[in-house]
């Protein structure tokens, strides 16, 4: 079977111009080559495609693909995750992970929320701010915490992401509108532990392989898991096998979350306590990190004792399934 590999290269953007910042949530080359090196173990025959231009130049010239290994973020608009796998669904080539619905809809975080809301899970109170004339309209207590609604990879998060008052609420949001160019979600602070949980699998088989605790040593900055933390996390974060209490309390929230918003093949759910202990749905992640070594879901595989390779063998047998689908079709 031929798996095409579509990904974003961070190097290849670098080199374009584009800045870190702009870049952090690319792959980087080790990252492709692993998943690469893995599909050969596992039997697969691979051919590297790159970005979507080089997708759509491919599809342009008569080349197809049995499956598609996607993990492309994409650079450009709100659908930016779904842009791949919707020109593929027009090719009816099938892929590993999320179709575009699910990748449109989780890239905003807000309206997953309320989605996940909707579906009886917790997740903190919002308000999204789409310029400075929202910000006054913010009506809920603090502590705060805001982000950019749309990125990844901690972009835009640090300590002070968190907000104390209407003064520092306004700064930070208008310093974020500007340096994101995109909306801001506001949320109320979750203060209690950190968890992320992984999935593989869909609907019915989706099945939760993991939860790890987010531990930040004392070099972390502090109260977040923000974008310098998971940049060095190697140096910052303790990533922890925890208690069954937790374990179970987060791998029903993040199955429960996984299953209502029909994300595919495997992925992550982000969970955080408030002070009370309560579980609280912070985000989805429907194309996890795939560094071997440098990324959440395999580390929190690893931790349960499940290897990188046996990981990909599990997302790509729930993957296959789509092949067989069309085949059928
Ligand atoms: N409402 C909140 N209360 C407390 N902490 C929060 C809240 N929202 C986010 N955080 C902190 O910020 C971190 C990053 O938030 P989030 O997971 O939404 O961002 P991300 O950049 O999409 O992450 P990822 O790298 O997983 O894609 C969380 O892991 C958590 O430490
Ligand atoms: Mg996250």
């Amino acid at each position: 079977m031929i798996v095409g590999l579509t990904y974003d290269l961070r190097d290849e953007y670098l080199a374009m111009g584009f800045s870190e910042d702009e870049t952090a949530e690319f792959d980087r080359e080790s990252t492709i080559s692993s998943v690469e090196t893995t599909l050969a173990q596992l039997g697969y025959q691979t051919d590297r495609i790159g970005h979507i231009k080089n997708l759509v130049d491919r599809l342009g010239k008569g080349d197809r693909w049995d499956l598609v290994f996607n993990i492309a973020e994409g650079m450009y608009g709100e659908g930016r995750e779904a842009q791949v796998p919707a020109l593929l669904d027009a090719y009816r080539i099938p892929y590993v992970f999320s179709g575009p619905l699910v990748l449109a809809l989780t890239l905003n975080k807000a309206l997953t929320k309320i989605v996940v809301k909707d579906f009886g899970m917790a997740t903190p109170d919002h308000a999204v701010i789409y310029g400075p004339s929202d910000i006054p309209s913010v009506n809920l207590p603090y502590p705060l915490f805001v982000k950019p609604l749309a990125e990844g990879t901690g972009k835009g998060i640090d300590p002070d992401s968190v907000i104390d008052g209407p003064e520092q609420l306004e700064k930070k949001c208008k310093e974020l509108l500007v340096r994101y160019n995109q909306p801001v979600l506001v949320e109320t602070y979750l203060s209690g532990r950190e968890f992320t949980a992984g999935i593989v699998g869909t609907g019915d088989q989706a099945r939760c392989i993991g939860v790890i605790e987010i531990i930040l040593k004392d070099n972390a900055e502090k109260g977040v898991y923000s974008y310098v933390n998971k940049e060095e996390c190697e140096e910052r974060i303790i990533y922890s096998l925890t208690d069954q209490e937790a374990v179970d309390a987060c791998s029903e929230l993040a199955l429960q979350a996984w299953k209502c918003l029909r994300a595919e093949d495997g992925g992550r759910i982000d969970i955080r306590f408030d002070h009370q202990g309560i579980p609280h749905f912070l985000e989805i992640n429907p194309l996890a990190g795939m560094h071997p070594e440098h990324s959440d879901l395999p580390i929190l595989a690893g931790l349960n004792g499940i290897h990188y390779r046996e990981l990909m063998k599990m997302i790509m047998d729930s993957a296959v399934k789509k092949v067989k689908n069309i085949v059928h079709a």
